[in-house]
């Protein structure tokens, strides 16, 4: 008998393989029946589109279908331009999970070329007076050289993989640094985050933390706390740093005692419309992630994140899963991209992405080790 996430994971590829079929633009939410792009008007823009071809990669790793990995490679060098793009914070996102991926999977280490030129350009953005990588550019209306934000730990996988390829430690060095400043100015004493935090740019001063995605700037967005869980822990297996072990293990920590009974969490730990609010299915599908990442780097209390990773993908199989889809769709429902800009209660590109992630971590190790840790962190016991 095949199991939940075996059936999950077939689903899964069915549906990844009708929407390669129908897609002409790098899509970013499900809704009404159709993909749509994200608005590319700003550079930062693009940050959604690794996830797709991330998505190709893992669903022709899974099967070794020849037009799968076609399709992968065609959308892959469809992003190679923005190698020097520096109008975006996320390089990390958009090339570890296209070049880095298909280096990996494929063998070909000529992929790796652009993706080390992305992490010398994502550098370009960090200030050396606060520490920190910049998130936002101006817009006309405000200066943003002083902002950085919680999202931004993600893409510093980027730069210790250039770093350990290349042999330049200033990469990692300022992946390092950053993620130091991240853990003061955004990490709360209960295990919560906060979104966004903004520093004089020119003496490095942190002035205020805040929301913007979430409900307010006390409060917790659980993507971002999933972002913050995720890149410390990855932080830590590339450091060993114990500082930023006790911090993946707060917010792991705060992240399971807010988990509401189905274990999908809201869009805001601390909305107060909670249990009358939205649902993201992305943020779950990323704390899976960072969960079995931390249980890979923490070994001495493994079954203390595997175990509420296990059960949180379950749900999201039996609860947020489209089954059955005969035309293009996305994998999961109920993701929420920003309440306050009144985007949910749709599908997500990126909670796909991290959803085929956490099956392929649960079913197949092999594909699981090869791709995220050639040599490394550890894919939990498979089902
Ligand atoms: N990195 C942007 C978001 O999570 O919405």
């Amino acid at each position: 008998m095949t199991s939940l996430l075996e059936d999950a994971l077939n689903g899964s590829i069915e549906i990844i393989r009708h929407n390669l079929g129908a897609l002409e633009e790098f899509p970013e939410s499900f809704q009404d029946g159709a993909w749509k792009p994200i608005e590319k008007e700003r550079a930062a823009g693009h940050w959604v589109d690794g996830f797709w071809t991330g998505l190709l990669w893992l669903a022709y790793a899974h099967t070794g279908d020849q037009a799968l990995r076609a399709g992968a490679e065609r959308w892959t060098k469809r992003l190679a331009h923005l190698k020097t793009n520096r109008g975006t914070h996320d390089l990390g996102f958009i090339f570890t999970l296209s070049h880095v991926l298909a280096g990996r999977l494929t063998g070909e280490s000529d992929w790796y070329e652009n993706a080390i030129q992305a992490a010398y350009t994502l550098i370009e953005r960090y200030n050396p007076r606060g520490e920190y990588l910049q998130a936002w550019d101006d817009d006309g209306i405000r200066k943003w050289a002083g902002r950085t934000n919680i999202d931004l730990m993600m893409n510093l996988a980027l730069l210790y993989w250039a770093s350990e390829i290349t042999g330049d430690a200033a990469l990692a060095d300022i992946a390092t640094r950053h993620a130091r400043t991240s853990r003061l100015a955004l990490l709360r004493g209960d295990g919560s985050t906060a979104h966004v935090a903004d520093f004089n740019p020119a003496t490095g001063l942190l002035l205020r933390r805040e929301q913007y995605q979430g409900y307010s700037h006390d409060s917790c967005w659980s993507r971002g706390q999933a972002w913050a869980l995720y890149g410390f822990a990855t932080c830590y297996r590339h450091t060993g740093n114990p500082s930023f072990l006790a911090a993946a293990q707060t917010l792991a920590d705060y992240t399971i005692r807010h988990l509401p009974p189905d274990l999908v969490p809201f869009w805001d730990y601390q909305s107060p419309h909670i249990p009358d609010t939205y649902r993201d299915s992305s943020a779950a599908a990323v704390t899976v992630c960072g969960l079995v990442e931390l249980s890979a780097v923490d070994a001495e209390n493994a079954a203390r994140w595997i175990d509420p990773a296990k059960r949180i993908l379950h749900s999201l199989c039996e609860n947020y899963l489209i089954r059955d889809a005969k035309g293009p769709s996305s994998l999961l429902r109920d993701g929420a991209r920003s309440v306050p800009a009144n985007l949910m209660e749709h599908g997500l590109i990126y909670g796909d992405y991290y959803f085929l992630e956490a099956l392929t971590a649960f079913t197949r190790p092999e594909i699981y080790q090869r791709a995220f840790a050639p040599g490394g962190r550890q894919a939990p016991q498979r089902e």
